[in-house]
């Protein structure tokens, strides 16, 4: 029997403290997550520096957590893996620094990993069977693409939001309908109890770009509409909003990923980011797939937001992949998926 590997990962990108101790790849020994979000929703998004300044605060308590939940030391991790980019400068800093310490302190290899090919490789944590290739649907607060996962560590994006990413468009209909931040989850729970054809908002389409997204335009839409019955003194139906809102980015998600499946002649897809939690996009995903015979994988809500067990898995295979990382890795804001 080969011998286990293990890494001990650190996620700080954004708003989650988060530690991690992965066993080849797939199995999670810990996943510990400390969550800024109640601190920021006082001011209805994520304050850098004040994400900055709560990330030094418990980094050290959220690694030594990790170890201790693993029952594992130091000195049985094989690798450090660090998200590195994309993410905020100051908030990615924290966790980079923290990683480089460890690594020189306790002689291990470290490893950088790109934080949305982390969210792609949260997929191999509960699903053992899924092998690349397969295509997978990105949405996170920062980013919507279209990736064909062509082997571990291989990436070919075929299709990119050209305006806001899909947790973005969530976050700010939100904002805009008085739920407040993160808007994602609320508006999920919120559209069930409203209509999904209630508002036709728009689904758009790129020309000669059939696999890119576009959802400014349905937000404007939304602005237009509770501003069209502020006028009208029309009641402000929020279910309803929240539904049709929904209904018109899940189509488009769907309406997409389907497309691209057919064309790449891709048997498999998966779901990835923090949007991937959505119950509507699951919903409707899962039926399209299932109409046209295809699998469908996506993560627990748990590893589909923030989380270090999902950069421990990609770390795992970029380390099988050859990749390290010295202790000149500095934090990159605006890394390239596939970018080494
Ligand atoms: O992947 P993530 O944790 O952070 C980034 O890397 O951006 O994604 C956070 C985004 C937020 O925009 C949040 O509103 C959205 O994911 N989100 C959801 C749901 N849960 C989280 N959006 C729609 N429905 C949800 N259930
Ligand atoms: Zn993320």
């Amino acid at each position: 029997m080969e011998k286990d590997i293990l890494i001990l990962a650190i996620e700080s990108s954004c708003d989650e403290t988060a530690a991690a101790v992965v066993k080849n790849g797939r199995t999670v020994l810990s996943n510990v997550i400390s969550s800024q979000i109640a601190l920021h929703t006082l001011y209805g998004g994520v304050v850098p520096e004040i994400a900055s300044r709560k990330h030094i605060e418990k980094i050290n308590q959220v690694v030594k957590e990790a170890l201790k939940e693993a029952e594992v030391t130091l000195e049985d991790i094989d690798a450090i893996g660090v998200t590195y980019g994309p993410g905020l400068v100051g908030a990615l800093l924290v966790g980079v620094a923290e990683a480089k310490a460890i690594s020189y302190a306790a002689k291990k290899p470290l490893v950088g990993v790109h934080h949305i090919e982390g969210h792609v490789s949260a997929n191999f944590i509960e699903h053992p069977d899924l092998e690349p290739p397969f295509l997978c649907l990105i949405v996170s607060g920062g980013h919507t693409h279209l990736v064909i996962v062509k082997d571990y560590g291989k990436y070919e994006i075929i299709g990119r939001t050209h305006d806001d990413a899909a947790g973005e468009a969530f976050d700010k209909v939100a904002r805009a309908i008085g739920l407040g931040y993160p808007g994602g989850p609320k508006v999920d729970k919120l559209a069930k109890e409203g209509k999904k054809d209630a508002i036709a908002f728009p689904r758009a389409n790129i020309a000669d770009a059939p696999y890119d997204f576009s959802f400014s335009g349905v937000k404007s839409a939304v602005l237009n509409h509770l501003n069209y019955c502020e006028m009208k003194k029309e009641e402000i139906k929020k279910a309803d909003i929240a539904a049709s809102f929904q209904e018109a980015v899940v189509d488009a998600l769907v309406t997409k990923t389907m497309a691209a499946a057919k064309d790449y002649k891709l048997k498999k897809v998966a779901l990835a980011g923090g949007v991937a939690s959505n119950s509507s996009l699951r919903e409707a995903m899962g039926k399209a797939c299932e109409k046209r015979g295809l699998k469908l994988y996506y993560p627990s809500p748990i590893l589909c937001t923030d989380n270090a067990a999902m950069i421990g898995a990609a770390a795992y295979y970029e380390y099988l992949n050859g990749t390290r990382h010295g202790l000149d890795l500095n934090a990159v804001p605006n890394l390239k998926i596939g970018q080494r």
